[in-house]
């Protein structure tokens, strides 16, 4: 009883702290093709899996679908940080019936490829499957690319990691187009609204190791990236 008690509690702890993640504002939200490509096949499926470099928007974008879809269509938003919390949702019951839409973001690890959260996924993969496959949980999940390449072999066998529809940010049909860049640009850093039709350009069909969003934020904050103007923005973006 004593442990029922804690184990409930930690969820709630989960569950509030991910509200609070969901009802900070960061700057406004930019709704990409690559949203509302992610939230169609989040809903059909009901789990993806989102890549994508740094800065790209993986987290911004998870935490998007996760907001959309606690508001729409009534599912509790819980982001967990390890394998070990799974046990922790409670499961669906007669008088339970809550649904929910779980995140793991930077799955394998944040900046570099971790062993350890992968083998704890690789033991979790098969007890989270089947209320994934019912669809009483959605699953998202995020991963720089060159950090998941390093076990997508390994994690093929398992059920929840086959045919998981992928959207990769920036890339193929993914990529930004000139004009949500452009109202990134505007959003994210509104000093430079002011851009001339051929500088966006530029800046649009330029590419860099970092995220074009991440770009932006860290131009707008950044007085020596401003003195430098466009060409920073060109090199970045
Ligand atoms: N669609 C968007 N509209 C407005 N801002 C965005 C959007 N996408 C991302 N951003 C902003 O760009 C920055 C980088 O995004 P985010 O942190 O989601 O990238 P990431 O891909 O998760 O990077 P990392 O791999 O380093 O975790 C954040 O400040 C985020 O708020
Ligand atoms: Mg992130």
């Amino acid at each position: 009883m004593e442990i029922r008690h804690c184990t409930d509690r930690r969820f709630e702890n989960i569950c509030d702290s991910t509200k609070a993640l969901l009802t900070h504002e960061d700057t406004g939200y930019v709704s990409t093709y690559y949203e509302r490509s992610a939230m169609r096949l989040l809903t059909e499926h009901g789990r993806i899996f989102i890549k994508g470099r740094s800065g790209s928007g993986k987290s911004r974008l998870g935490i998007r679908l996760l907001a959309t879809l606690s508001e729409n269509k009534s599912r509790t938003p819980v982001l967990l940080t390890s394998a070990e919390e799974w046990k922790l949702i409670p499961k669906t019951t007669a008088h339970d019936r809550r649904r929910y839409i779980v995140m793991l973001d930077d799955v394998f690890g944040s900046s570099n490829f971790v062993p350890s959260s992968v083998d704890g996924w690789k033991r979790t993969f098969d007890i989270m499957w089947p209320s994934i496959e019912s669809k009483h949980i959605f699953l998202v999940i995020t991963s720089r690319p060159e950090i998941s390449i390093q076990c997508e072999n390994e994690l093929k066998k398992y059920d929840l990691m086959q045919d998981m529809p992928c959207v990769t940010l920036d890339e193929g049909e993914y990529i930004l187009q000139e004009s949500e860049k452009r109202k990134m640009l505007q959003t994210i850093c509104p000093t430079k609204s002011g851009l001339m039709p051929k500088e966006i350009q530029d800046i649009a069909s330029a590419r860099a190791t970092l995220g074009f969003p991440q770009c932006c934020k860290f131009f707008a904050s950044s007085k020596q990236a401003q003195s430098k103007g466009v060409s920073f923005l060109f090199q970045a973006a």
